[in-house]
């Protein structure tokens, strides 16, 4: 009986621990770089950190948050440039129709001009877009001017991830809520860090 009551203090001293620590850790977000969420965090779904320091301008790295792929790309000018003259081509150039956050509903769906960040599902069924960062010829589009491709069904998006007309998916890729901590880390899964406005 003693034993029992023992190991239920200890356990509840144990679970009171980590919630100070968890505590903590979100307390210090503003002011630390190398944020890293607890695997309980992770595994509930909570905020994940990326580091953008290796990222060359033309590439893509990968991120899982909440299960989900999530493709961080960083363009260079070509590629922003090809952005304004594709409206007529897309179902929702504006994003009207699309889900991101407040401020990625522009040209570029993002916060920084050269940094996209989009959940990298397709938004038909649900496939994994390819990654097309070159403005070459392609077999499914001999005018591609760089972006994703889903091969299920022949979806096309620009490299802002807007959808194009005739394909399957009826709107654009997902931008999740992220936050930058400072210029190489970012967090994804919340749009401000705590004391904010
Ligand atoms: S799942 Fe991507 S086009 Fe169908």
């Amino acid at each position: 009986m003693t034993d029992k009551v023992n190991e239920s203090r200890r356990n509840l001293l144990v679970g009171t621990s980590v919630v100070g620590v968890v505590g903590a850790v979100f307390a210090a977000v503003p002011f630390i770089k190398s944020w890293m969420p607890s695997e309980r965090a992770k595994s509930a779904g909570g905020p994940v950190e990326a580091n953008i320091s290796k990222l060359e301008l033309g590439q893509k790295i990968q991120v899982m948050w909440r299960g989900q792929p999530i493709f961080l790309v960083k363009r260079d000018k070509n590629q922003l440039n090809t952005l304004e003259g594709l409206a007529s081509k897309l179902k929702d150039p504006s994003s009207e129709s699309s889900i991101q956050p407040e401020f990625a509903k522009n040209l570029h769906r993002s916060k920084k001009e050269e940094l996209l960040v989009l959940v990298g599902i397709c938004t038909h069924l649900g496939c994994s877009p390819k990654f097309y960062p070159e403005i070459v010829p392609q077999a499914f589009d001999a005018d591609w001017k760089s972006g994703f491709y889903c091969p299920c069904h022949n979806s096309k998006f620009d490299i802002s991830g807007r959808v194009f007309s005739g394909s399957p998916a009826g709107t654009n890729l997902v931008v999740p809520p992220y936050v930058f901590v400072d210029d190489e880390n970012l967090i994804i899964g919340m749009d401000k860090l705590e004391g904010e406005a």
